[in-house]
């Protein structure tokens, strides 16, 4: 049996996914301000020996188009929210074999400005850093960033070939590996002609360089994706090394897996080069029937107004009122996230399925195991045999969720080989895939050395090497 990998999925804020559960007597997600919830959870899940703390982050409201935010605030969903990227350097400090996984928009940063922010973070962590690349699917977020309206669904995936072609240029490119040098002796700190400028310029984006910080010991952090839409798809086939995936059933996620990985093949990369983590809420029992009782009690806390509110979908963008139930999901207009669209339809193929059926999805919208540690194993174990490679861990409450799943249902998977009893030494890459560098097949590849092929002399009599 192989091991699985295992990510903690949570965000700096109070309501992340299940909403309504923050009211729960074990929930402290509510003290998401306090730096020692997160350095106390980021210790827990390297007990368990998880993989990755996986930060979500968005910079804006769900909601609707009218930008009224009264479901947001009362529930606490995703607002108010902190920034991750400076969370993560506390993090960073207090552990030493947990990745540190980064949600970071195309819509919320600069290329250039990301790039240095995430090598800084990757040198922090001794090369623990991996990054979500999203593209933002609120209105309000593309408000916040002086745009009139959303960009267009399948455009934002092409933004974002450019804006990870400059961050590669940066990290990839901009310095040679013996740059440098750190030279008392001689007074040399870097050398000047294994530093590139990337003189980027594109739709989007000029961009000058060099990168600013020296390289990092992963270069390119770990690279994480989620779309599941036909764009989404190919952007991850080109880019992901880790795809997290929310499908219904394993015969669901085997397709996509495979789809994926062919999509990958035809790219040039080595389709087992993707890791696939299929999202799970677990609720653990001695006996079934405990395990069943509990999702009641748990039940009992979810608000399905929250549910609604986060899929962007249950109202209408045009006119900010909620859709009548029996509405099919053909006749809704969103440029927003389709996942949840997709996963219907998959999960439905003999009809189109209705708003009212994403009530009910989006309020159990990730695959729930429930059950004794046994049958949660057996049923983790089907799902391998589809072809997921790892576990995105959604909690109920922190830090409960996660000790529960230490306790509970590690030693079960340990047992059985699914998880892991030590960690690998190194950098997050080479934990996961046993090498630090992205490999030669890799677009991010193509830039090693790019910028170093036209050397000239400096007026100082050094030889300089300028940008392509
Ligand atoms: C597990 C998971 C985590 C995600 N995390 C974020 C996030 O933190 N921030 C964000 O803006 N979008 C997030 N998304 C949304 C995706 O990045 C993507 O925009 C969405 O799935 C819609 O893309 P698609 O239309 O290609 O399916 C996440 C999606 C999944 C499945």
């Amino acid at each position: 049996m192989r091991e699985l990998i295992f990510n903690a999925f949570v965000m700096n804020t109070t309501s992340h996914i299940q909403h309504g559960l923050w009211r729960h007597p074990n929930a402290r997600q509510h003290d998401f301000n306090d730096v020692r919830l997160w350095i106390d959870l980021a210790r827990t899940l390297e007990a368990g020996l998880f993989d990755a703390i996986f930060f979500a982050d968005v910079v804006g409201l769900y909601g609707p188009l009218n930008g009224d935010y009264a479901v947001n605030a009362r529930e606490g969903l995703q607002i108010p929210n902190n920034d991750p990227s400076v969370l993560l350097s506390a993090i960073a400090v207090n552990t030493e074999h947990l990745g540190l996984a980064l949600t970071s928009s195309v819509l919320q940063a600069h290329p250039f400005e990301f790039a240095r922010r995430a090598s800084t973070l990757d040198h922090i962590s001794d090369g623990r850093l991996a990054w979500n690349i999203v593209t933002s699917t609120q209105e309000n977020a593309a408000r916040n960033f002086g745009f009139d309206r959303l960009v267009e669904h399948d455009e934002r995936y092409e933004w974002a070939e450019e804006y990870t072609e400059v961050v590669y240029k940066l990290w990839e490119g901009s310095w040679d590996d013996d740059a440098l040098q750190r030279d008392k002796a001689r007074g040399v700190f870097s050398d000047p002609t294994r530093i590139h400028k990337i003189n980027h310029q594109g739709k989007r984006y000029r961009v000058e360089g060099p990168h600013l910080p020296s390289p990092t010991p992963q270069r390119t952090p770990f690279l994480f994706q989620a779309g599941s839409s036909p764009a989404g798809r190919r952007f991850a086939a080109r880019h992901a090394e880790g795809q997290f995936i929310a499908t219904p059933n394993p015969r669901v996620a085997a397709e996509l897996i495979s789809e994926t990985r062919a999509l990958a093949r035809s790219f040039g990369r080595d389709p087992s080069d993707i890791k696939f983590l299929q999202g799970f809420t677990f609720v653990i029992g001695s006996t079934e029937e405990e395990a069943r009782r509990k999702e009641a009690e748990l039940d009992r806390y979810i608000s399905i107004d929250g549910f609604l509110a986060h899929s962007n979908l249950g109202v209408s963008q045009d006119t900010g009122e909620p859709y009548p139930p029996e509405t099919p999901l053909a006749d809704i207009r969103t440029n927003g996230g389709r996942s949840h669209i997709e996963w219907l339809r998959k999960a439905n193929p003999d009809r189109e399925p209705t708003v009212g059926d994403l009530a009910r999805l989006v309020a159990r919208r990730h695959q729930r195991l429930v059950g004794t540690p046994q049958s949660i194993a057996d049923q983790l174990a089907e799902w391998q045999k589809a072809g997921i490679d790892g576990v995105n861990v959604i909690n109920w409450y922190l830090p409960g969720s996660y000790e529960e799943f230490n306790e509970q249902l590690l030693p079960e998977l340990q047992r059985r080989g699914l998880a892991k009893r030590e960690y690998r030494p190194g950098t997050l890459r080479e934990k996961i895939f046993g090498r630090s560098r992205l490999p030669a097949s890799h677009p991010a590849a193509q830039y090693r050395g790019a910028f170093s092929r036209r050397p000239e002399r400096s007026a100082a009599g050094l030889d300089l090497v300028a940008g392509t």
